[in-house]
Formats: C-alpha cells, structure tokens, sequence
C-alpha cells in the first residue's frame, strides 16, 4: 500500500477555510485556504480569538459552547467584514466537535464561502452548455461540409458546360458561396485542429495581441499594462492562446470604435477552484475595457457561437476563445456593465 500523504497537506489543499480552536475561541491551527481568506499566516493567528478574527461574538461563542454538548452548529450567511483585500466575504460558518482520546476538547470551524458556491454552479452551467455547443457545431459541421462538397462539385461540372457568360455567373455564385460557407465552418473547427504544446509565459502572448492591437489602431486607444512579474510560465499551444486573447482584445476594440481603454492584467490566485479541481496555483488575465458594455439582451449568451451584437459579426470569437481556454484546463468569465467590461481569463499552473 502507498503511504498516505501527510495531514497538513491535504487540509492545505481544502477550498475550504478551516480554523481549529479552543472552547474559549483561541486558535490553534489555521489551514492554508484560511491563511488566504484571513489574508494572514498561521503564524500570526495562532494564539488570537477566532471571535476577533472573524469578527463574530456572540453567535461564535453559543456554537462553540454547544460543541461541549457534541453538537454542531451551521451559522449561515454571516458576512465577514474586510477580508481578502478589503473585500466583505459572505459564509456558511459550521462549528463542530473535534477531539481524540486523553487531548484537550477542540471545536473546528468550518468557512465555506457562499458567493463562490454560486460560482461554482455557474460555472458548472457554462462548461455543460460549453459541451452541448461543441457537440452541435461537431454535427453541424459535419452535416454541411459534405453536401457542400457535392454541390461545389456539381456548380464546377455545369459551369464547364455552358457557355454564356450571364449563366456562368450564376455558377460562380454557387462556388464562391459554397467556399465561404465551408471556410464558416472551418472557422467553427478551427481550434480542433492539432495541439502544439510548449512552455511559455502568458505576458509574451499578451504583449504580442497588444502589438498586434496597436499597429491596427494607432489613435485615441491605449492599452495599459499592470503584469505580476513572478508569473509561472505555463504548458500550452502558445498560438491558440494569442488568438482567444485577440479575439477578446478585438471585441472591445469594436465596441469602442476603436477609441478608449484596455487594461491588461495579471495575477496568481492560490488554491483556486476551476470546475472541480483546486489548484495550487491559478493563473488571473484580467482583460478590461471602458467601452459601452456588451448589449444586455445577448449578455447571458455570448459564449454561443452565432450569438453577435454587431451587424455582420459571425459570433463566433468569444465561443472558440471558451474552446481555447476549456482545452487548456481553464475557463472564462465575464462582467459588464456600460463603461466597465472585464473578461477574466483563468489557466491552471501545471507543476
Ligand atoms: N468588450 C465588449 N464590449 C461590448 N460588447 C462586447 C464586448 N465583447 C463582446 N461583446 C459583444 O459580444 C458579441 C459576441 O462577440 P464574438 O463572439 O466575438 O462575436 P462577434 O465579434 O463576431 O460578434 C459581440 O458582437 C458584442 O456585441
Ligand atoms: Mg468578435
């Protein structure tokens, strides 16, 4: 049998906030989830009240007193007051029994933060509805790419055999809509195609689409920066990436005409829960702009393909850019309101 791995380490590795405590409320042992809600070392709580930290009295001190009766409580809901960066944190708080033969009684309280529950499910509905959506274009793309192959071939026969030039006209409408739809769909697939894997670090494909953004559009556009240098290179197809991030950086573009502010960002979040795995390490690209907001109405649905707010745009960008990031373990999430859209991009760190 292998040896089981040591205790912290899996207590380090809970998404969960997990304090160890004395009946009074002092603190013994905090795991690392709690170090990063408490924006803190175990260090430096060990030996505080849990009362203090929390910011809890009252409602603390009846669910540790009634761990001596061996019963748990579940406060829910409480909102804890300035924690990760100032940030109020909404939680369900569980106070329980913990204890072994001949040791001192403990109680165990549990935080499990209820805004990223929700971000969880909705996370969850965005990765089903990813993997309805590829499964579809799958289809579609195979039911259109060999009837129009026939057609384009038969549109070729007929045209060598007329000889007026009105009728070959119609002809060549045929071939040319034939190829447009089969390049559509082409697009549909483009990501399909094979992977080429290498290490490489994220600001090298931001600063290219930044470069690539501004030969376009020289005037009245700027695109800051505000880069964490100690970013961990990652695995992945370096090109593809650029894409997802050019198709988002173009987008903004678009909906400011080509006039105002992208920020570009990035950061390392730590024991970060992307579908139903927490990684030690996440990597944050954070891709603002303050361009009018993306039209409610399409809002919820902009990771579709086909779904476009723009007269003549395929919707497709956003879509293959989910695709992008889905096949490199990531994901993306939006926000938008008029003058303020942020798309948050989100890649694993695989050590
Ligand atoms: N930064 C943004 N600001 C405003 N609207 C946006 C932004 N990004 C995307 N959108 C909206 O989302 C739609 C879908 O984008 P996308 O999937 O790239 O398709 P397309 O660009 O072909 O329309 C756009 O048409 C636009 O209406
Ligand atoms: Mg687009």
């Amino acid at each position: 049998m292998k040896a089981s791995p040591p205790a912290d380490e899996i207590l380090d590795s809970l998404t969960t906030t997990i304090l160890l405590v004395e009946l009074d409320g002092t603190v013994h042992y905090v795991n690392g989830a709690a170090e990063a809600v408490l924006a803190t070392s175990a260090e430096r709580v060990r030996g505080r009240r849990a009362h203090d930290l929390l910011g809890i009295g009252a409602p603390l001190q009846v669910a540790l007193a009634a761990t001596e009766e061996n019963r748990s409580t579940t406060l829910r809901e409480l909102t804890l007051k300035q924690f990760i960066g100032g940030q109020s944190l909404v939680v369900d708080c569980t106070v329980s029994p913990f204890g072994w033969d001949g040791a001192e009684k403990l109680a165990l309280i549990e935080l499990i933060r209820v805004d990223q529950l929700s971000r969880f499910t909705a996370e969850a509905r965005s990765q089903e509805r990813h993997a309805v959506t590829t499964m579809l274009t799958d289809r579609l793309a195979h039911e259109i790419k060999n009837p129009l192959g026939g057609l384009r071939g038969a549109a070729q026969l007929l045209d060598r055999e007329l000889s007026d030039r009105e009728s070959k006209e119609y002809t060549r409408i045929i071939i040319h809509e034939a190829d447009r739809l089969s390049a559509l769909v082409d697009r549909m697939m483009g990501p399909f195609t094979a992977h080429k894997k290498t290490w490489f670090n994220l600001h090298a494909v931001l600063e290219h689409v930044r470069r690539l953004t501004l030969a376009d559009v020289q005037e009245g556009l700027t695109i800051s920066r505000d880069y964490d240098p100690s970013l961990p290179e990652i695995m992945g197809d370096r090109e593809l990436l650029v894409q997802a991030v050019l198709n988002i950086v173009r987008n903004a573009v678009q909906a400011m005409g080509g006039r105002g502010e992208i920020g570009l960002l990035t950061r390392i979040r730590r024991q970060f829960t992307l579908g139903n795995r927490c990684h030690r390490q996440v990597l944050e690209a954070l891709i603002s702009d303050n361009g009018p907001g993306i039209p409610a109405d399409i809002r919820k649905n902009i990771f579709f393909p086909m779904v476009s707010g723009r007269t003549g745009g395929a919707g497709l960008g956003l879509s293959i850019a989910q695709d992008i990031l889905s096949r490199h373990g990531g994901a993306i999430e939006c926000v938008s309101q008029p003058g303020d859209t942020k798309f948050f991009l989100y890649l694993p760190v695989v050590e």
